[in-house]
């Protein structure tokens, strides 16, 4: 968006007054603790890691030239939050890898038949298999130099994780100092950082008693816990951790997957207590059963068991395929499933306009998680699924996917419960909602009014191809909006009338200065004047991109003519409908597109307020004597002269038809130096070649 060159951001910070030094540390401030709260908190970051430190140093600078400025909530200052980078990256010295998943006893038998395979194991001997649960937590690593913990770090990318030895040493189950006489040059203990049943409860009550989000369930909880910048933080969450593998080791205790771990106990580790030897097919199936039944009873989420060979001299020769071993498996649970009563059925409009259909459901406990709503995606779903309103539905969830409506249990339908009737008006604005033909989604046609649009559509007017307001970037609309400063684009143009002041307003606000707000307002004053395709562009029209915007511009010629004709069209008028049909290039699609949005009258009337303010100019009407009107023409490698924008608008002004790759239905193509591919099309079709100054030569005087 062209709109970043004016943002008071982009001055340095000794061009800054120091007015607008303060109303930016504000604002940095608050967008820093943000980020920090997605980091920390959600383990969801919003930012990158670059993005985020180039707004602690853009803070830091304004500081240092406005030291009396530092308020108590300075990022500087942060309690907490100390450390100017985030965790500093560790590699690990052997990688994390990731196990191999069975789902059935199918899969368990050819896991068996592989490793037998490989090892070209006789029926009659034995092989035996180290079984344990599979945690849910996370994954971390501990290396211990001559004992000493010396590195603790995450998983990251299997490669590269991130130091948070502190945090980890706030960990129940990990010892400072392996408890041994003759601790090991070097040792990598792995394992899973977990989040016990009992605390997690006691966790998300008290978020909830603090008024902040709840964690969705235990796992994330551990992740977010054990990346708090505090250490004291990550210590009142009490987390564990269970070894179960090793990275590096310069000695091993024993010569078996079990020996090891149950040596690990004895250095200070917790190791999961229901880690047993077994062997054959019958052996892990009758674990993996026994495991699932006491599942609800551990005090921790578990998703299924692992199976490891257990001799480590096999283990050696089976190796490894790409990122997972040869000698392990994860074998995993089914999905939980449970039935619950469907309440209703809400519909939530997107940003874009799509109607999704949403299942408001009676609370109810699924693979640990209190699922609350469901999504139902959009009217056939619901159609195939008949799910109706008071029906018991059936509900699964895996892992951290969402929450699925698998049906209905038709036997327990209330009588008089009814096919549920998918809207065909919208729920947050009440314009007309319609179904493209050969599409799932239902949208909404009040492009121009949606509240639920209302964003995306204001961002899309004023964006560069649209009106190009400069100074007005998708942070400030989104701030007007919030603040109730504009609804919809003709706002933007009565912003004096609406809000007092007007400019001097602007300039108040947070983030403005006089300056910016000067801009701002002859940006808007500049652009009241508009060329019509740009106008019709920026409607936002479902299927009317740049270039079908400037074939309907040059097709009508003035703004009075497109709106007379859009109005006939929304009106019924068949004649008027056939001569957009008729237009080059426009299609049924786009024709009814058209139709829709200009049959909805909170859109013309939003069209009407805005032709009050703006003047739109008539479209430049190709010249029809010149040579190349009605061409197709294709720029390719770099102009010299002009811009490309410049070519190809000077081009379609002289009736040209501007294409971006070469065809046999190609006339011209003009080729600057470092022209490649096109040039090798163009002489494939015999397709008439020129540079750039021939071309400008062939358009001189027009
Ligand atoms: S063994 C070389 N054992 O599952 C293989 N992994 O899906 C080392 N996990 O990244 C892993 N419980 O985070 C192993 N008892 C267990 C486990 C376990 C949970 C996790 C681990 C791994 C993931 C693979």
């Amino acid at each position: 968006m062209a709109a970043k060159k004016t943002f008071p951001a982009a001055k340095a910070p000794e061009a800054l007054s120091e007015k607008e030094a303060k109303a930016e540390l504000t604002r940095l401030s608050l967008t820093l603790a943000e980020h920090d709260r997605r980091y920390y908190q959600e383990d969801a970051p919003s930012v990158s890691d670059a993005e985020y430190d180039a707004l602690k140093r853009r803070s830091a600078a304004i500081e240092a030239r406005f030291p009396h400025l530092v308020g108590l909530d300075s990022p500087s200052l942060r309690v907490g939050a100390k450390p100017a980078e985030r965790f500093e990256k560790v590699r690990h010295a052997r990688p994390m890898l990731s196990l191999d998943n069975a789902f059935s006893e199918e899969d368990v038998a050819e896991f068996l038949a592989r490793i037998r395979r490989f090892l070209n194991l006789a029926d009659a001997e034995a092989l035996e298999i180290a079984a344990e649960p599979k945690i849910d937590g996370l994954s971390a690593s501990l290396r211990y130099e001559n004992g000493e913990l010396s590195v603790g770090a995450t998983r990251g990318d299997g490669t590269e994780g991130e130091n948070v030895t502190a945090n980890l040493k706030t960990v129940e189950g990990v010892p400072h100092r392996l408890q041994t006489a003759h601790p090991p040059a070097v040792f990598e203990v792995r394992g899973e950082v977990y989040f016990p049943a009992d605390r997690f409860a006691e966790l998300n009550a008290r978020q909830a008693a603090e008024g902040k989000e709840p964690y969705a369930n235990p796992r994330n909880a551990a992740a977010g816990s054990l990346r708090q910048l505090d250490a004291a933080i990550t210590a009142s969450r009490k987390l564990r951790f269970f070894a179960y593998a090793w990275g590096e080791a310069s000695d091993l205790p024993s010569d078996t997957q079990t020996g090891v771990v149950k040596a690990l106990k004895g250095w200070g580790f917790d190791i999961n207590p229901l880690m047993t030897v077994t062997h054959g097919l019958d052996g892990l199936m009758d674990y993996y059963r026994d495991i699932e039944e006491r599942r609800a009873g551990l005090g921790y989420d578990i998703d299924g068991v692992v199976y490891k060979v257990n001799r480590l001299d096999l283990q050696q020769r089976l190796g490894f395929v790409s990122r997972s071993p040869r000698w392990a498996i994860a074998h995993k649970f089914p999905a939980e499933k449970a039935t619950t009563e469907l309440l209703g059925i809400d519909i939530q409009v997107g940003r874009t306009g799509v109607l999704t259909p949403v299942a408001r459901l009676k609370p109810v406990t699924v693979g640990g998680v209190v699922v609350t709503n469901a999504t139902l995606h959009n009217e056939d779903e619901i159609a195939r699924k008949d799910v109706r309103i008071g029906d018991t539905v059936i509900l699964q969830r895996a892992g951290d996917v969402i929450p699925q409506i698998l049906g209905v249990v038709e036997e327990k339908r209330p009588a008089g419960a009814a096919p549920f009737a998918f809207p065909r008006v919208c729920p947050a604005c009440g314009s007309h909602a319609v179904r493209e033909e050969g599409e799932v989604a239902t949208r909404c046609t009040g492009g121009l009014i949606c509240p639920a649009q209302r964003s995306e559509r204001l961002k899309h007017f004023v964006s560069r191809n649209a009106f190009d307001i400069e100074g007005l970037g998708a942070k400030h609309i989104d701030a007007f909006l919030a603040d109730g400063l504009i609804e919809t684009p003709s706002d933007i143009f009565r912003l004096e009338e609406r809000y007092g002041a007007g400019e001097k307003a602007i300039a108040a606000r947070e983030g403005w200065g006089a300056q910016s707000a000067a801009k701002l307002f002859e940006a808007i004053a500049s652009r009241r004047t508009i060329a019509l395709h740009r106008f019709i562009f920026a409607l936002g029209i479902r299927h009317v991109g740049e270039t079908t915007a400037k074939q309907l511009a040059r097709a009508y010629g003035s703004g009075a003519a497109f709106i007379a004709a859009m109005r006939r069209i929304a009106e019924g008028d068949a004649a008027a409908l056939a001569d957009l049909d008729a237009i080059d290039q426009i299609g049924g699609t786009v024709a009814e597109a058209i139709a829709d949005f200009f049959g909805e009258a909170h859109n013309t009337d939003e069209v009407d307020r805005l032709l009050a303010v703006l003047t739109i100019e008539d479209a430049e009407q190709p010249a029809s004597d010149s040579p190349v009107a009605g061409k197709t023409v294709v720029f390719t490698g770099s102009l010299e002269k002009m811009t490309r924008n410049e070519a190809k608008a000077r081009a379609e002004g002289l009736g040209a038809k501007v294409a971006g790759s070469v065809s046999a239905k190609t006339d011209l193509v003009v080729a600057g130096p470092g022209a490649g591919s096109k040039l090798k099309e163009a002489e494939k079709h015999g397709v008439r070649v020129i540079d750039e100054d021939a071309w400008l030569k062939l358009i001189e005087g027009l």
